[in-house]
């Protein structure tokens, strides 16, 4: 064999080997061979105008990172969220990233997920399981914190305030982590104030119907109410709806404080309907995408990554409101 034809044999060997590398480990959403990184996302619903922005943000993301994203709406119910995981299982997606509807209940079909070798990424929501090894990152709010920034903004609102002062709360889905913690956040602040009364708080289900329906109940079984604390700003819209049909003034007669930061939220606060809000940021798509990637090609990523988040006085709002996203 001539000198150059062996080093064109060697040349050609390298490239080979460079080229098996490069579709082997799966760290790029386009891979040597061509194939798209999959990621399996099962979405909660269309309950709120935040999901709406959320689900936007997802598909957006995916499509400018090059990963092909079998999206999955589950329509508010748990039990289509575990047949959309196992669907996933099925047919082999790299990675699986879902949004839970409620914390509990997830283990089996986490636990499958994992034996078939796919990692997993709550997104917005977390789970309760003790199994810290089921799931590989949780990106999303802090809810306590945002329960917590709405009961310090109640009580510095009605520091000079002898009396009792009356609080209606609407509850997010029954079980969810959001609806839990932010109770939970809220609770806490005003514990050491009981001039603070909850006089009722139900579930309105993050829905804007159900906010509506549910305050309407609140304002024929409550003689005097103060306040309103909406765990979503979908839910503050549909008790907004309720309240000027009962003849009172929304952000006056009874004041609001509220979650998300959406934009018909902030409308209603530069008309003076909502008192504060605060933000829960929908916009994860980029970072799931950059995690799912990093997670398929087996590099550490943080177990817990929280959203950087604000609160708005209707000033705020006012001035926020023509460039807000969603
Ligand atoms: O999990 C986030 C919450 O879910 C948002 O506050 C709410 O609007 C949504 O439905």
């Amino acid at each position: 064999m001539s000198k150059r034809v062996a080093s064109v044999l060697v040349a050609g060997a390298m490239v080979a080997v460079l080229a098996a590398c490069g579709s082997g480990g799966g760290g790029s959403a386009e891979k040597g061979s061509g194939h798209k990184l999959v990621v399996g996302f099962s979405q909660v619903g269309a309950e709120s105008g935040w999901r709406t922005a959320n689900t936007k943000s997802i598909q957006e993301a995916a499509k400018k990172a090059g990963v092909e994203l079998k999206f999955s709406d589950a329509q508010q119910k748990q039990e289509n969220q575990i047949k959309a995981i196992r669907s996933f299982i099925q047919q082999k997606v790299d990675v699986i990233a879902f949004s839970p509807v409620v914390e509990s209940g997830w283990d089996t079909v986490l636990k499958e997920a994992k034996d078939a070798h796919i990692p997993v990424i709550l997104t917005d929501r977390a789970v309760d399981s003790k199994d810290e090894s089921l799931y590989a990152s949780f990106l999303g709010s802090d809810f306590v914190e945002e329960g917590k920034k709405a009961g310090d903004w109640l009580v510095k609102e009605y520091a000079a305030a002898s009396g009792d002062v009356n609080v209606v709360q609407l509850e997010g889905t029954t079980g969810s982590a959001p609806a839990n913690d932010r109770k939970a956040g809220f609770a806490d602040a005003v514990k050491g104030e009981p001039k603070f009364k909850v006089v009722a708080s139900q579930t309105g289900d993050f829905t804007r119907a159900k906010g509506k329906e549910v305050m309407q109940a609140f304002l024929k079984s409550q003689s005097k109410i103060d306040v309103l604390y909406a765990h979503n700003d979908d839910m503050a819209l549909g008790a907004i709806q309720a309240i000027e049909e009962a003849g009172k003034k929304p952000g006056t007669d009874i004041k609001i404080v509220s979650v998300d930061g959406v934009k018909d939220a902030f409308t209603a606060m530069s008309q003076g309907k909502i008192n504060f809000d605060v933000e829960c940021n929908p916009l994860l798509g980029d970072q799931l995408m950059d995690l799912a990637k990093k997670v398929k090609a087996g590099e550490q990523v943080p177990r817990r990554i929280k959203t950087e988040e604000s609160t708005f006085t209707p000033e705020q709002a006012t001035a926020a409101l023509p460039n807000r996203q969603y």
